[in-house]
């Protein structure tokens, strides 16, 4: 089998906004860098990841997803998929959320937003999300599918699913229920994987002047029966 998934280090987290353009474009990536990206725009993107990760030990888990059979001179370094969930095991307190808004908000102080990037887009679908967020999860402890893209020219293949293994089984052993916000193109392979519909976010990107409303629905996947009490 040709298709192996391994951790994506720190070290790496460009390659993984590069499948990211990939899969996203037409899509997100494209309303939020509507102009492209320039090599600033890589490394502040790069940057913020980081930031969370290191701020928050434990909680993000990167992947990527690597096809054996690709030449060495690819120039994905054989990175066919990538995914990043995120785990919060424990309810967070008030107290809680308001330091980590306050530790984003001063990042928006220190570190701005580079001139290519769609902020006024980017705050309305934040938003969305967050609203959507705070009436499915609120503080509870979840599990979240933050960003699964496959590369383009590589899907439908089981990349995807590779992945949706690995969170369904993490999720599963924690005990905790899993949410993401589902584009088109992933509604299918959520499904399989045992997600429901239980909303659809309320973000137009046509107000934002992009050509395709970018609708998303709100699944959720409860934890199954091998879940520990
Ligand atoms: C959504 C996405 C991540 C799925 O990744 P993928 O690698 O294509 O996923 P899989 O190959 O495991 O499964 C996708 C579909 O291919 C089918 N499939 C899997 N292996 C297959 C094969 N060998 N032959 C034919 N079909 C196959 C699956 O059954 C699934 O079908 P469905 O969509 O009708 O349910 C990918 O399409 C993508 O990156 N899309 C753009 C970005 C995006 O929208 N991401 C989701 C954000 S929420």
């Amino acid at each position: 089998m040709p298709l192996q998934i391994l951790p994506l280090p720190r070290s790496e987290f460009e390659q993984y906004y590069n499948v990211c353009w990939t899969a996203f474009v037409p899509g997100i990536m494209d309303m939020m860098w509507p102009d492209g990206r320039s090599k600033e725009d890589i490394e502040y993107s790069v940057a913020g990841m980081r930031r969370t990760d290191e701020r928050y030990p434990g909680r993000m888990h990167c992947f990527k997803v690597i096809d054996t059979d690709l030449p060495d001179t690819d120039p994905f370094d054989k990175v066919v998929g990538v995914s990043h969930w995120k785990i919060f095991p424990h309810e967070r307190s008030e107290e809680e959320l308001q330091k980590e808004k306050e530790l984003s908000d001063k990042d928006d102080e220190l570190y701005p937003d580079p001139p290519g990037y769609n902020k006024t887009a980017m705050e309305d679908f934040g938003a969305c999300t967050k609203a959507y967020k705070d009436k499915y999860i609120g503080r509870r402890p979840y599990m979240l599918l933050q960003v699964i893209g496959t590369r383009d020219g590589h899907q439908r293949r089981g990349v995807g699913a590779i992945s949706m293994k690995w969170g369904t089984e993490k999720a599963d052993e924690l005990g905790l229920p899993l949410y993401l916000e589902a584009t088109a193109k992933g509604e299918g392979l959520y499904r399989k994987w045992g997600f429901q519909e239980v909303d659809v976010l309320p973000f137009d990107a046509r107000k934002h002047g992009y050509p395709d409303p970018l609708t998303h629905l709100i699944m959720l996947r409860p934890p199954q029966q091998n879940a520990k009490p």
